[in-house]
């Protein structure tokens, strides 16, 4: 899954870079030699930093996000 569109940063480059050290998005664009550009992933990479602190799996927002939109209106 993408996790920043903009560099084309796949989930699994974001957790090799978490795993590495990284605690900060911006740590995370550098070890993977890029910058934020819009910064919408942003908040993803938190919450991605925040479940390896605490060892909880994240949940894919993105998905869910689009599974609501595609739901017909009533
Ligand atoms: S989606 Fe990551 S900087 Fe735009």
């Amino acid at each position: 899954m993408y996790v920043c569109i903009c560099n084309a940063l796949t989930d699994t480059q974001v957790n090799r870079a978490i795993q590495s050290g990284c605690t900060k998005p911006r740590d995370v664009y550098s070890a993977c030699g890029t910058q934020p550009q819009c910064g919408r992933c942003v908040e993803t990479m938190v919450d991605m930093l925040k479940s390896a602190e605490t060892g909880t799996p994240t949940g894919c927002s993105v998905g869910a996000s689009i599974s609501a939109v595609a739901q017909p209106a009533e």
